[in-house]
């Protein structure tokens, strides 16, 4: 193990922040203390900024993001950041508020020392509202990106849905053609992919839930629980949690932070060392 040595790529993971009345301001106020003494390369935002897409709610969460350390970001939408009961607007501008407010790229791509990070809009605001849908193109653009890139990058994919189902509760569906992406990112060397969504964590293996992926192509799987909302759910039922996931030359180690009431901060809950592939 290579504990010790300094990690060649830090990443912070907050998800399902859900602006609007589920805010947690006591756990937001702890994440921006995290993170502000946190070395960390990037943040990865996985989805669900707000509760209802409203334009106050995006407000807060553009101006919470803000206070975050200068260090890149990669944000993406969730579900909840599409206008469910506004009708005409989630059929006309599905992500018009997002993109005013929070950013107009809704596929964002993410270069970050030898990292390439890639972010998904899973959402799929005409059908497939809740459980998403990863369409063709998308794959298609994420393919091109990754055959371009260094054989050395680190390959990591970030989408609000699960393209595995969450452990405990395995009713919850995965994203709409979430095999043939599994598929694809095996293809394309995909390291780490990211989600959030299912408002618990999860650290762990592509092989566990896709048998008929080659061993060496596996892709290690993190998801973010709820960091700042009321709506944990399962084993994180009224929880707040987030990730720091740091990269080093054999190792990948995912830390689960959770939110604790009598010292107002979070604290590692849990800590997921995987060995990383041979690097070329
Ligand atoms: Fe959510």
């Amino acid at each position: 193990m290579d504990e010790s040595e300094k990690p060649e790529l830090t990443l912070l993971q907050i998800s399902d922040l859900h602006f609007g009345p589920p805010y947690r301001e006591e756990a937001g106020e702890a994440v921006l203390r995290l993170a502000n003494k946190s070395a960390i390369d990037a943040i990865i935002v996985s989805g669900d900024l707000t509760q209802r897409a409203k334009r106050e709610q995006f407000e807060a969460a553009r101006d919470f993001l803000s206070r975050l350390p200068s260090v890149p970001q990669l944000v993406i939408p969730g579900n909840h950041d599409v206008p469910l009961y506004r009708f005409f607007e989630r059929m006309l501008t599905p992500h018009g508020l997002y993109q005013k407010i929070i950013s107009s790229e809704l596929n964002p791509v993410l270069k970050v020392g030898k990292a390439i990070i890639a972010g998904i809009d899973s959402t799929s605001p005409h059908t497939a509202i809740s459980n998403g849908r990863i369409f063709r193109r998308q794959l298609e653009t994420v393919a091109e990106l990754f055959r371009n890139a260094p054989a050395d990058a680190i390959r990591i994919v970030v989408a609000h849905h699960p393209f595995v189902p969450a452990p405990d509760c395995l009713r919850d569906k995965r994203v709409q053609r979430a095999v043939r992406a599994m598929k694809i990112f095996g293809e394309l060397n995909i390291e780490l992919v990211l989600g959030g969504h299912l408002h618990r964590a999860y650290a762990g293996e592509s092989s566990d839930f896709y048998p008929a992926m080659p061993r060496d192509r596996s892709i290690r799987i993190v998801h973010c629980g709820t960091t700042t909302s009321r709506r944990g759910r399962g084993r994180e039922a009224g929880r707040n949690s987030l990730n720091l996931i740091e990269f080093r030359k054999q190792t990948l180690t995912v830390s689960h932070f959770l939110f604790r009431d009598e010292s107002q901060s979070f604290t590692v809950e849990s800590r997921h060392i995987f060995q990383r592939r041979q690097q070329p």
